[in-house]
């Protein structure tokens, strides 16, 4: 085997170099590429093939990559993530761009915080890692609608990932902005971007022949002129090929391997081979098990993936977190979404620690090194910090009357197309339908994801994708009717991801008639949400507290804040929230039993914690400094 050697490493002088450029950019508002400086405009081949190699100009290049989310890593821990990555042996950051994230309302771009793309990349250079973006615009990812923002589906004929008209105009927009953020951070502009993937798993989906062609030209009319790429499965591999266009493969096992490097060579020729995502370990899906995959296995293949001559890309080499409500679904036989841990079993654990995987792949990529790896960071301490008792609250029923009129429409309205958010509708999170009924019978209706029904603030039952019909009993005279639905997740990946409108579709039936006159109160969660109820409005929790409600709790902590894991036992499903940030949602049929709780999003001093728990309280919100995800499957 060639030993692998990085001559130009992008290190600290390169870091320094982009600092001042784009301080002098952000000042003159210059051309970029008047500003390159003499010995960087040797930098014209960039990455490139040549046989069956990649080359980076004129050296033989392996890529060993590895993913991170900047999006799902908090910012304060961007450095230690890559500087753990960099540290094992690999040399390239891959990185997804979540366009729902960035684009929360159309032509509204956010950049910003722990969005900060320009500098999760260049943070990556300067640890002299090379980046391969991935910027869809449908990324999969495991994140709600494969990273297409929602407000797409307010066009009751959208045809997502096609050239139609409504969806190419959209990616258009999206593209003139993040694009002009991207070009100058490309290799040949003197940036640590080799390469750039042309959506993602298209041959999976393959609606029209048109689309890949359109996504390739939409990336090169905006300047991207580094090596393109396109990556599928097994499923896509034969149909998601482009014409000069790279084709990479994403796989699990050796069988799968060595089958898809026969059909790629049957099909590319001498071209260099690439495992894009070599999967390190699998996501779950609430009521499912833990999913593991054994750390020799994953040696094991990896040493065959370069053996047989392809680079690599460890796809997760650090999951992180679905913070928030921005986890996905699958819906095949049945609709199952993803858990808030995004934990992956990769090589580092969803608090960024080591494990066996990382030791072992540390072992085998520093034998590729010309120099000694720098030695792997200090772990980072993680606290369990005295369990809580929440003193107040306030139900779902007393907030309504602080969060502004309902919205009123003669029939439901789906959450997309809520007039909310700037007319882009309602992205995430719960809406409260609610509507007068005068008599009994039989509730029916569309219900995406789940929801609960109550006669007046009675819980009286579930509707989702099974229960698609419940029996309202005997009731006198004017009764409210208030369903509680919860957005779920939106399918990532699949065929049905046109179908993915949450709240109630179409009309509610009672008796086979529709209802009518509804009021609608948008439960998006966000911080502005929270905003509108102050703590003087929250009450002492009675001995039976009415549900849905929110808990609040208040607590202090006196010396620097560590990482922790929040253990909700007793309660049965929400979402909680520490300081403002959504930590994402906790559900008492599993796999997962603690949700991470990153120190950097603590203060010294007080913190807050509220919860949203749909139906049943504990008594202590507890913590732990050891992660529980659930019983321990082996994936094959
Ligand atoms: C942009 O996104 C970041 C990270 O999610 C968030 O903290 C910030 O509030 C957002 N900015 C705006 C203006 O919405």
């Amino acid at each position: 085997m060639t030993t692998w050697s990085l001559r130009r490493r992008p290190g600290r002088t390169l870091g320094l170099l982009l600092l001042v450029i784009l301080s002098f950019l952000v000042i003159r508002r210059l051309e970029w590429s008047t500003l390159i400086p003499a010995w960087l405009r040797h930098r014209q081949l960039g990455l490139h093939t040549k046989g069956q190699h990649f080359m980076l100009e004129d050296s033989i290049f392996w890529i060993f990559g590895g993913s991170i989310h900047y999006f799902r890593v908090p910012r304060e821990y961007w450095r230690d993530r890559l500087l753990k990555m960099r540290a094992c042996g690999l040399n390239t950051l891959t990185t997804y761009v979540p366009w729902n994230l960035h684009e929360p309302e159309r032509g509204k771009f956010n950049f910003s915080g722990n969005l900060d793309l320009e500098a999760f990349v260049l943070m990556a250079a300067e640890i002299g890692l090379w980046v391969i973006l991935r910027p869809g615009p449908y990324i999969c990812s495991e994140i709600d609608l494969g990273g297409l923002p929602s407000w797409l589906l307010q066009d009751s004929g959208m045809k997502l990932r096609t050239t139609y008209k409504g969806f190419t105009e959209a990616v258009d927009l999206y593209f003139d902005h993040l694009m002009s953020r991207v070009v100058p951070l490309q290799y040949k502009h003197g940036g640590p971007i080799i390469a750039v993937q042309v959506e993602n798993e298209y041959g999976s989906y393959d609606r029209d022949p048109a689309y890949m062609p359109y996504i390739r030209k939409a990336l090169e009319d905006r300047g991207i002129i580094e090596l393109l790429l396109t990556s599928d499965n097994k499923d896509g591999l034969k149909k998601g090929m482009v014409h000069g266009v790279l084709a990479t493969i994403n796989l699990q096992t050796r069988e799968e391997l060595q089958l898809m490097n026969t059909f790629l060579v049957s099909v590319q020729g001498i071209q260099p081979k690439m495992v894009m995502e070599y999967w390190t370990g699998w996501f779950d899906s609430w009521g499912g098990p833990h999913n593991i995959l054994d750390s020799s296995e994953v040696l094991e293949t990896v040493t065959s993936i370069v053996d047989a001559g392809s680079s690599v890309n460890l796809y997760m080499f650090h999951g992180g977190t679905n913070f928030g409500f921005i986890n996905g679904a699958m819906h095949f036989h049945e609709y199952k979404s993803d858990v808030t841990s995004y934990d992956y079993d990769a090589v580092l654990t969803e608090a960024g620690d080591y494990t066996a995987k990382y030791s072992k792949l540390r072992e085998f990529f520093g034998s590729f090194s010309d120099a000694p790896l720098p030695p792997p960071p200090k772990p980072l301490p993680k606290m369990t910090y005295e369990p809580l008792i929440p003193v107040v609250y306030l139900s779902l029923w007393d907030v309504l009357s602080f969060i502004g009129e309902p919205i009123k429409s003669e029939k439901p309205i789906n959450m997309e197309n809520l007039p909310v958010n700037e007319g882009n509708g309602q992205a995430f999170g719960y809406i409260l339908y609610e509507t007068i009924i005068t008599s009994s019978g039989t509730l029916s209706g569309v219900v995406r994801d789940r929801g609960q029904v109550f006669l007046d603030t009675v819980s009286i039952g579930f509707m989702d994708y099974k229960t698609t019909k419940i029996v309202i009993p005997l009731i006198q005279g004017y009764t409210f009717l208030r369903i509680l639905v919860e957005n779920r997740g939106r399918v990532n990946y699949g065929n049905n991801i046109d179908d993915q409108r949450k709240g109630i579709i179409g009309n509610l039936y009672l008796n086979d008639s529709p209802l009518k006159k509804f009021r609608i109160y948008s439960l998006d969660m966000k911080k502005s949400f929270f905003q509108r109820f102050s703590i003087d409005k929250w009450t002492h929790i009675p001995d039976v507290p009415t549900f849905p409600a929110f808990f609040f709790c208040g607590f202090v902590i006196g010396s620097s804040p560590s990482d922790t894991f929040l253990k909700l036992e007793g309660w049965e499903k929400g979402v909680i929230f520490v300081n403002g940030q959504n930590l994402g949602r906790y559900w008492n049929i599993g796999p997962q039993e603690t949700l991470y709780l990153p120190g950097p999003w603590l203060f010294r001093g007080n913190n807050q914690i509220i919860i949203f728990e749909e139906v049943m309280a504990g008594s202590v919100i507890q913590f732990t400094d050891t992660p529980y995800l659930g019983r321990n499957q082996y994936i094959h």
